[in-house]
C-alpha cells in the first residue's frame, strides 16, 4: 500500500499538499484556539506539516495517518527538525476506517474526503475519534461559480459538476449534517499558486534528472499542459478551504 510514484514526483518538495501557504496553515492553527496538551488526529496527513508546526507553536500532540511512505518519511524528518518528535507520531495505514484508540480534541481530514466516500462519510468517520465537544476540520474544494459548464468541470480535472458544491451549498450541507461551522480559512489565487505552480518546478527538475524513466513521457505531457490548464480553469473556478465544525 503506497501512493503512486507520480504524486511523489509532483509533490516531493511540498510541505503542504493543498492550496494553503504555510501562513494560512498557521492562521488556521491560531483561529481554532489550540491549547497546550490538546490532542489531534490528522487523517491523510501528507508530510505532516500541520501536526508538526501546530505542535511547535501550540504545544499539541497528535497522530498523522497516510499511505505515502515518502510523505511519512518527510513528516518524521520535519518533526525531528522542529523538535516535536516526542509529541507527534506518523502511522503508515489506510485512513479509510481509521479510528483513534483514544478520542482526540481535534480530528482532521484536509484534502482527502475520498477516504470517507465524500464529505458526509468523512465527517462520520472523524467523529468516531472525537471527544464530545471537540473540533472537526475538513478541507474541501468548492465551485467558485454557480453552474460550471462541462468544459470547466473537465478543465479542473473532474468528470461531473456534482462532485462538489459551491461555497454556500457546501456550508449549508454542514448544517444539514448537524454541524455548526465555527470558523473557516479559504485559499486564494496566491495560495493556490504555491500548491499548483510549485509542482511544475518539481516536475521539471525530476524530468531533467530522469529523462529515461518509464514515467518521463507522462511527466513531459503534464508539464506541457498543466500551467495553461491551471490558469484557465482551476485558478479561476475552483475554490478550496478548511472548515471548522462543532457538533450541534
Ligand atoms: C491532497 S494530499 C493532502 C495531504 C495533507 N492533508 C495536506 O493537506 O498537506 C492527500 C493525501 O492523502 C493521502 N492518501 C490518499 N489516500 C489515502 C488513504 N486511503 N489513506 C491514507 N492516506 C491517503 C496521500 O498520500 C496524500 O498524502
Amino acid at each position: 500500500m503506497d501512493l503512486p510514484r507520480i504524486f511523489v514526483i509532483r509533490e516531493r518538495n511540498h510541505r503542504v499538499h493543498n492550496p494553503f501557504t504555510e501562513q494560512k496553515l498557521a492562521l488556521l492553527g491560531d483561529v481554532i484556539r489550540l491549547r497546550p496538551g490538546q490532542t489531534m488526529l490528522d487523517l491523510a496527513c501528507g508530510s505532516g506539516e500541520m501536526l508538526c508546526t501546530w505542535s511547535r507553536d501550540h504545544g499539541i500532540s497528535g497522530t498523522g495517518v497516510d499511505i505515502s511512505t515518502y510523505f511519512l518519511g518527510a513528516a518524521r524528518a520535519r518533526a525531528a527538525e522542529l523538535g516535536v518528535a516526542d509529541r507527534v507520531a506518523f502511522v503508515h495505514d489506510d485512513a479509510a476506517g481509521f479510528v483513534a484508540p483514544t478520542p482526540v480534541d481535534v480530528a482532521a481530514c484536509i484534502g482527502a474526503t475520498w477516504i470517507g466516500d465524500g464529505v458526509p462519510g468523512t465527517l462520520a468517520l472523524l467523529e468516531q475519534s472525537l471527544v464530545p465537544g471537540g473540533l472537526l476540520l475538513v478541507g474541501e474544494p468548492y465551485w467558485r461559480i454557480d453552474s460550471p459548464d462541462q468544459a470547466v468541470v473537465e478543465g479542473c480535472g473532474f468528470t461531473s459538476r456534482d462532485e462538489f458544491d459551491d461555497l454556500p451549498g457546501l456550508v449549508e450541507s454542514f448544517g444539514r449534517l448537524g454541524w455548526d461551522v465555527v470558523e473557516m480559512v479559504l485559499a486564494d489565487g496566491d495560495s493556490w499558486d504555491r500548491y499548483a505552480a510549485a509542482q511544475w518546478f518539481s516536475l521539471r527538475t525530476w524530468l531533467d534528472a530522469n529523462p529515461d524513466d518509464e514515467l518521463a513521457g507522462e511527466v513531459r505531457a503534464e508539464l506541457d499542459t498543466a500551467p495553461a490548464l491551471y490558469v484557465r480553469y482551476r485558478r479561476r473556478y475552483l475554490g478550496w478551504g478548511v472548515f471548522v465544525l462543532k457538533r450541534r
